[in-house]
């Protein structure tokens, strides 16, 4: 089978390598030179990978039979549509569709019509009298979302970026003068207190077949300090739960993604693709944060890492709308991933530094090694302002595994970043008396 994949991050080089396990002959478009990925695939193609007209002609040139895409730029001008209309089955969703992460209103919207469980109070706005009135209706925690893809960054928090009623206005109107995210409007909407997890699923069109439940680290410093970044690392527990997450709360969450394709299939957006859910553990169960119209990086690197089943097979099922739950089988194991980072990532990164990666090392200690952001030049490989490199522990036990991506750490070497706390057993169980506390009533 000769498969087409967009997209040259972590989260891609993890969809190659489960493509590759399946047998297939990848062809890969990406706009940075990963080296994990150009190595794997038969051509690549180095390119803008929302320049829908060249990833096509790319796609028909190399009579590619399939096609995934990573990255959420893509889907957004709608390079689904553009490889399905030259007759490419596509696992990724069409533009439609994917309005389910590139239109926050959107999402609240069809949330709301659909009274999908879940569904949280909001309001969207693009005046500052909408955001006073909203501010006199939720009360003073919300959180202010510009509309539009920012990157993960455009999100402010009460109590964490805004302090009071003037600094939501105020950023407010940032977002209205700036047009933060590509449009002059943002959601505001009601802060949830809890700990957050995500699941991936993939959807045919109507059936959901989910992942094991994946939490992942947002911020950039230890201890959960610092700015909001991509995502420094991520783990995932044997069974597919969380050590604060119970089978009834990731049943409920599963709900909600199953009621979402329902609700995009009525309103005529079916969804083929993994869908990644944000969701909230609160008080009263799981609440959606947001979706994402692809898989999660470096969530994908988690669960597609214990896939043991066929990924073609599964990627032309939810192509064709014959996905059935047998479908994807997932190694019995926790998994833990840990990102190399440029130095300054989340600020200001240091790009175009040399890094250097000894993948033998890597291999004897066991931990899986998916390149990320970074440019392969002259057999060396530079940072860019994005992550570098993600390593990836398996074994039973969270602890196991955190141990094994620990340890291959020390084998990628430059001027980078990492959070060594990641998954590390004080933080799991702060999480575990955390989660006690509010299911208490308490934050
Ligand atoms: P998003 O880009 O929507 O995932 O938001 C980024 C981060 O902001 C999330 O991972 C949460 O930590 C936080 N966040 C977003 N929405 C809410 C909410 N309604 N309540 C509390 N925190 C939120
Ligand atoms: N790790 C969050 C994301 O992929 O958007």
């Amino acid at each position: 089978m000769r498969v087409l994949a967009v997209g040259g991050g972590a989260r891609e080089h993890a969809i190659v390598s489960a493509l590759v396990r399946s047998g297939a002959d990848v062809f890969a478009c990406l706009k940075n030179k990963n080296p994990g990925i150009c190595r794997a695939a038969e051509t690549y193609h180095l390119v803008d990978e929302s320049d829908v007209p060249r990833v096509v002609e790319f796609a028909k040139a190399n009579r590619t039979e399939l096609a995934v895409i990573g990255p959420e730029a893509p889907l957004e001008v709608g390079l689904a549509d553009g490889l399905e209309a030259a007759g490419i089955p596509t696992a990724s969703p069409s533009k439609s569709a994917a309005r389910i992460e590139t239109s926050k209103s959107f999402m609240r919207e069809l949330l709301m019509k659909h009274k999908v469980r879940g569904s949280i109070k909001f309001k969207i706005a693009d005046s500052t009298r909408d955001v006073e009135l909203a501010l006199n209706e939720l009360g003073t925690g919300v959180v202010v979302k510009p509309i539009g893809l920012t990157g993960g960054k455009g999100v402010k928090v009460f109590g964490e970026h805004m302090m009071n009623n003037g600094d939501v206005l105020a950023y407010a109107d940032e977002v209205f003068a700036k047009r933060i995210g590509g449009s002059a409007r943002i959601v505001i909407e009601e802060k949830l207190i809890g700990e957050e997890f995500t699941i991936q699923a993939f959807c045919d069109g109507s059936k959901v077949v989910p992942m094991p439940a994946v939490q992942d680290h947002k911020r950039a410093f230890e201890g959960d300090q610092g700015p909001n970044t991509g995502g420094m690392g991520s783990y995932s527990q044997k069974g597919g739960l969380l050590p604060f997450l119970q089978k009834n709360e990731y049943e409920s969450a599963v709900k909600i993604m199953e009621d979402v394709v329902e609700a995009l299939k009525k309103e005529g957006s079916e969804y083929h693709g993994a869908l990644y859910g944000q969701f909230m553990l609160t008080r009263e169960g799981p609440k959606v944060i947001e979706f994402n119209a692809r898989f999660g990086d470096p969530e994908a690197m988690n669960v597609l890492s214990l896939l043991e089943s066929d990924f073609v097979n599964i990627c032309q099922r939810i192509a064709d709308g014959r996905l059935s739950n047998g479908d994807a089988r997932f190694m019995p194991k926790s998994s833990v991933c840990k990102y190399v980072v440029p130095e300054g990532y989340g600020i200001k990164s240091l790009s175009g530094e040399e890094i250097t990666v000894d993948e033998r090392a890597i291999a004897n200690t066991g931990a899986l090694l998916y390149y990320a952001s970074v440019n392969e030049k002259d057999g060396k490989v530079y940072t860019t302002t994005s992550r570098s490199v993600g390593l990836v522990g398996i074994a039973d036990e969270i602890e196991d595994a955190e141990q094994i991506a620990e340890n291959s750490l020390q084998y990628v070497k430059g001027r980078v970043h990492v959070r060594h706390d990641i998954a590390k057993k004080v933080i799991l169980d702060a999480k575990v008396a955390r989660m006690e506390r509010v299911r208490r009533g308490g934050t």
